[in-house]
């Protein structure tokens, strides 16, 4: 799961069948710690290969987004920022970013909101009490997404267009069709779009954002041998109460056209905890998806696209890095799916049963994916595994047969660990800069950070890696986040002079309004808040000119 809003899910996070015994969803725990016993910490501190001579940083503990010299930043949209005359808000917990110019200097910047923290979005403190339609409402028009209007008026001082007739929110209220052979649960629309972690953007210029734990908001179900469908509540954000809806309608990659606002959510690409869809095109024209199931013992997928231009139909697969190939989940291949589903819909909304029965390989938490521009190597994120004593978390590189998205065979070798040796832990989310650097971020839960095993890396961090040259696949950290924040959604503009980056989840350990540990980004005893921000200066400038 995300360790986003860490604090209010911890006080609501089990899950119980009703009707069906209780059953205790356990977070793991008690499990051997993997210290390193090497010393180098990484690029932490040390001359940073860039084309200029700057210096990295070494861990921060502050309140602060700091960023190594060489780098500024100013924020672009706070949660809260008015968008529009008619209520329209930048939404809360803001994650994923993509940036679609729209001219020179002037584009959409799609933003996902993965939740909404009752604390600051609603008010909700007491548990005792319900929730009232009123706070769920509330909570709803803060998560989703929102489609914003930017323009930069000078290097790196990017501002939002208000009441651009461009802005717009597609939120937890808003009806989506699902794309699907079949009705699903009685219906093809689902109420609004939840959970919305990381996402890609295709060839044809929409957005996907992905829905990663929908459990928290309408609950789950389970299926037992017999084939019977059990609903799973949660007592997370306790949204069906209110709200009940089918949580089949969930847990999907939504596709937005962000001029228009019109949405989609497309169950070919499966169902699960989806973190991210990174999107390449193959020498034929068709798009290959590559996904993470961002939990603990799930799995790598790729959805290899039937035809051009279009992501409702086609083939999913999951891998297995053992014998380095893409298993098809596809009810007409395989007995054993057929025995256990009726059709491959069926297929795609329990696709982790589908993957445990082909024997897709368990992983430890698959988040973020970017395939190098240069090399089409594909780097997936293991953030970690508690459960497993997967503390820290690396980098698994896969390397597909003839560098080709549409092979069904591949390599795969751990890039990088996390750990005292290389000065990073809990990898989340990674870009490519138009240089062919990556760019990491990592999210260590605000309930572990700053304690063992994890305080020597203080606050989460930005990291760059050099994929060539001496210091090839050594991380040096750039930026160090807030109290409790998570720095997510790196994504360049398309000269690479601008970094957009989410902060997200300042403050979330919060124990109270009075009780506040962060007041990023205005300072002061203000509240703390989730903001987007445009990092750009000399650093950027250097690295693209060289
Ligand atoms: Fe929303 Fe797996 O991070
Ligand atoms: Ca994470
Ligand atoms: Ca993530
Ligand atoms: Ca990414």
């Amino acid at each position: 799961m995300t360790d986003a809003n860490q604090r209010s899910i911890d006080r609501r996070k089990f899950l119980r069948f009703m009707g069906g015994g209780a059953l205790a969803l356990s977070m793991g725990g008690g499990s051997s710690l993997l210290l390193s016993c090497a010393t180098s910490r990484g690029g932490n501190g040390k001359l940073i290969p860039s084309g200029s001579d700057f210096r990295a940083l070494t861990p921060s503990d502050e309140d602060v987004l700091r960023l190594a010299t060489g780098l500024k930043y100013r924020v672009v949209a706070r949660w809260g920022d008015k968008l529009n005359e008619n209520g329209l808000t930048f939404g809360f917990n803001n994650d994923f970013l993509a940036y679609f110019p729209r001219g020179k200097g002037e584009g959409l910047l799609c933003v996902n909101h993965e939740t909404p923290d009752p604390l600051f979005v609603s008010g909700y403190t007491d548990d005792s009490k319900s929730k009232t339609i009123e706070q769920v409402r509330k909570e709803m028009d803060a998560t989703g997404v929102s489609v914003v209007h930017i323009k930069e008026s000078g290097p790196g001082q990017w501002t939002v267009v208000k009441n651009s007739p461009l802005n717009k929110g597609v939120r937890g209220q808003t009806p989506i069709p699902i794309v699907a052979e079949r009705a699903l649960m009685g219906g093809n629309t689902a109420l609004g779009t939840v959970g919305n972690c990381a996402g890609g953007v295709t060839p044809w210029g929409t957005y996907l954002t992905c829905e990663e734990n929908f459990d928290l908001f309408y609950g789950d179900v389970r299926f037992n041998k017999d084939g019977k469908r059990m609903f799973l509540s949660t007592e997370a954000f306790n949204w069906h109460n209110h709200f009940p809806q089918p949580p089949e309608h969930y847990g999907w990659v939504v596709e937005i056209n962000p001029d228009s606002g019109e949405a989609k959510k497309l169950t070919s690409l499966g169902r699960f905890s989806h973190e991210g869809a990174t999107v390449v095109t193959s020498t034929d024209g068709r798009s290959v998806v590559y996904m993470g199931d961002d939990a603990a013992g799930q799995c790598l997928y790729k959805f290899i696209a039937a035809k051009k231009d279009s992501l409702h139909e086609g083939t999913l697969y999951v891998a297995q890095l053992g014998t380095g190939r893409w298993i098809p989940l596809v009810h007409s291949q395989h007995r054993t799916l057929q025995s256990r589903f009726k059709d491959q819909l069926e297929v795609l909304v329990r696709c982790r049963e589908a993957a445990a029965l082909l024997k897709g390989t368990p992983l430890d938490r698959p988040e973020d994916i970017e395939v190098c521009p240069k090399t089409k190597a594909v780097y997936v994120t293991l953030t970690n595994n508690r459960k497993s004593g997967n503390l820290f978390g690396s980098i698994l590189k896969v390397d597909e047969k003839d560098a080709d998205p549409l092979a069904l065979e591949f390599k795969s070798s751990t890039f990088a660990s996390g750990g005292s040796q290389s000065g990073f832990a809990c990898p989340d989310n990674l870009a490519f800069d138009p240089r062919g650097n990556l760019w990491m971020t990592t999210d260590m839960s605000e309930s572990v950070m700053n304690r063992f095993p994890y305080a020597e890396f203080k606050n989460n961090g930005l990291f760059y890696f050099p994929l060539s040259g001496p210091e090839a696949g050594r991380g040096f950290l750039v930026g160090t986040a807030p109290k409790d924040a998570e720095l997510t959604g790196p994504t360049f503009s398309p000269d690479g002079r601008t970094l957009f980056l989410s902060v997200q989840h300042p403050g979330s350990a919060s124990k109270g309004l009075t009780q506040l540990t962060s007041h990023w980004p205005d300072g002061g005893k203000s509240i703390p808040k989730p903001s987007v921000v445009a990092i750009s200066g000399e650093f950027l400038d250097k690295l693209t000119a060289i």
